[in-house]
């Protein structure tokens, strides 16, 4: 059986608030370069996304940092699993999530690539799900969308590493036996 989703926010919704956001951030760099730093592997759809939209000058790189299994729940557990390639110094960092969920992950983050002297460093996520916040000191300077406690794929979030293609965000409402 196949896992039935439902359809949270579309194509166009999600694009048109990226666009948006985008407007936002180029706005608030102006005269400034921003190392766009993309969470492996949700945020890799949402930095191109975004990344295509900035009117000010880019430049990226990656990380991949582990707090979930291939299940729904957090194991609270956070380490880096691929680092960045560039150093951060003096640079305007933006950090480019796919969720943020219990927080564990970019509170953690963020201590580590604070230690390695950015100019700034400031936190970008495509989505935020706020009742399920456990670090509450994470302050997330742009989101795209809130969104109630459950589990979403798609836009690159997701289920047992499959999903992250979808063009749109949804539900996942049935799990099917594959
Ligand atoms: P946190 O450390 O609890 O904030 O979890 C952040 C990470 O958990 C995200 O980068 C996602 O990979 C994963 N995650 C949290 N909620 C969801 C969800 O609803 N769908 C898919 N992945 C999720
Ligand atoms: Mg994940």
């Amino acid at each position: 059986m196949e896992d039935k989703i439902r359809v949270l926010l579309t194509e166009e919704e999600v694009n048109q608030k990226i666009s948006e956001v985008a407007a936002q951030v180029s706005r608030d760099y102006e005269g400034k370069t921003v190392h766009m730093i993309c969470v492996l592997k949700g945020g890799v759809f949402f930095t191109c996304e975004l990344a295509k939209r900035l009117s000010v000058p880019v430049t990226l790189d990656f990380m991949s940092v582990s707090s979930y299994g291939d299940d729904t729940k957090s194991s609270g557990v956070v380490r880096i699993v691929k680092d960045l390639d560039e150093s951060l110094t003096g640079k305007h960092v933006l950090i480019v999530e796919d969720i943020i969920d219990s927080g564990r992950t970019l509170s953690y983050l963020i201590e580590v690539l604070r230690q390695r002297g950015p100019a700034d460093i400031r936190l970008c996520t495509l989505l935020d799900k706020p009742e399920r916040r456990v670090k509450k000191q994470v302050t997330v300077d742009y989101t795209c969308f809130s969104i109630p406690d459950e589990f979403v794929v798609g836009y690159g979030l997701d289920y047992a590493q499959k999903y992250r293609n979808l063009p749109f965000i949804g539900v996942v409402e049935q799990q099917g036996g594959n």
